[in-house]
């Protein structure tokens, strides 16, 4: 598969955490709108993509059409619209008989779907992997994987398989990123149960799926579910959410109504810092170096010798910093990188207050809001 759709973590905007199956054309057309006037565009957010219940039934000759209510205009006339915003476009499919959501899934049509995607302009499949019975989850991600390929149109395959066939051993080819876990819950420390299923806080898909981050590189990477950021967490609870989710290379897919924002949402989902440490071009997903209980401190490697450091406090209280660099080398364990700051000294840029905070000579010293984060970018000087 290497063909460089996905170089780094794909950004974008996706309907379901918001919206769920509530949503219509005029919605999408004003997100594009919106992605735009609010700087989001300039930030690096590209993809906008319509997650399940956006189809209609399937015409006599088997060709899946969207739903005649929700999209009057057909799908082919929404994504030239994203298109004119410079902007590309993600659709929902599902590679069972049908979707999470009852619509009509892809599975024995997958060839004709990917035709139809491509002919409509689609820039991005998310798959998903409800009512999957009897099927083998490498080869059916396979069969569309080579369906869209037939179809001739570059488009990124979103594996969302939850992690439970361990994509990471088998999705590096075939897809641009995978699913690591079930649902998120917009919160930031809890577990929400539906009956038979549950969905997770922050915290809780953070702890999930430990070492799996040497799988994850440039056109295939990781992905623990689309954001929740304003979407009614507090600003600190957000900030720590974008932090760590940049820490893990993740997938940037901001899930909150981008035409009703407040100014610090769009400050946390457009801080260039934080998205340059996302977007690295070494495409290292970070990992964590410090389990404390409540403090955790997570450590990625970025180009040309530079890291990220990402202090997190889990608790509600506030935490008191004492953090000497000196005896605190930082060693990955699964590349060879090593930071060790006996032997160089680093420059530290507060990414979230934009400013340079010292070296790494001194021993760090502050306050930990509860639910929140410190985090540098750290330059060899
Ligand atoms: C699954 C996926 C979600 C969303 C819904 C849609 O739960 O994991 O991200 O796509 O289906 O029904």
């Amino acid at each position: 598969k290497f063909d460089g759709l996905a170089l780094t973590p794909p950004m974008g905007w996706n309907s379901w955490n918001k919206f769920s199956c509530d949503m219509t054309e005029s919605l999408i057309r004003e997100t594009a709108d919106a992605m735009v006037a609010s700087g989001l565009k300039d930030a690096g957010y590209e993809y906008i993509v319509i997650d399940d219940c956006w189809h209609g039934e399937r015409d006599s000759l088997g060709f899946i059409q969207p739903d005649p209510v929700r999209f009057p205009s057909g799908i082919k006339a929404l994504a030239d619209y994203i298109h004119s915003k410079g902007l590309k476009f993600g659709i929902y499919s599902d590679a069972g008989w049908q979707t999470c959501g009852g619509r009509p899934g892809s599975r024995g049509r997958e060839y004709q779907d990917a035709q139809r995607y491509a002919s409509w302009g689609v820039d991005y499949l998310k798959y998903d992997w409800c009512n999957t019975e009897g099927l083998k989850a490498e080869g059916a991600y396979l069969t569309m994987r080579n369906a869209l390929h037939e179809a001739g149109r570059p488009i990124v395959l979103s594996i969302c398989e939850w992690g439970d066939n361990q994509p990471w051993e088998w999705a590096g080819p075939i897809g641009h990123l995978w699913r690591t876990t079930g649902d998120i819950y917009n919160c930031f420390d809890c577990e929400y149960n539906h009956g038979t299923w549950s969905s997770w806080g922050v915290l809780q898909i953070l702890d999930m799926r430990k070492d799996i981050r040497k799988y994850a590189g440039p056109d295939h990477w990781n992905d623990p579910d689309m954001m929740e950021i304003g979407n009614g967490m507090t600003v600190n609870e957000d900030r720590a959410h974008f932090s760590l989710w940049a820490m893990m290379a993740a997938p940037l897919i901001a899930g909150n109504d981008l035409r009703n924002m407040s100014p610090e949402t769009i400050a946390i989902l457009t801080n260039k810092e934080v998205i340059a440490i996302d977007q690295d071009s070494l495409g290292v997903q970070g990992f964590k170096h410090i389990d404390d209980e409540n403090f955790e401190v997570w450590v990625k490697p970025l180009a040309k010798g530079d890291l990220a450091v990402c202090f997190l406090n889990r608790a509600v209280e506030p935490l008191d910093l004492n953090f000497d660099w000196k005896s605190n080398p930082m060693k990955d364990p699964d590349f060879d990188y090593t930071f060790d700051f006996t032997r160089n000294t680093y420059d530290l840029l507060n990414v979230w207050s934009g400013k340079q905070q010292g070296t790494t000579k001194k021993v760090l010293k502050a306050s930990i809001p509860g639910h929140d984060v410190l985090m540098f970018r750290l330059s060899a000087n």
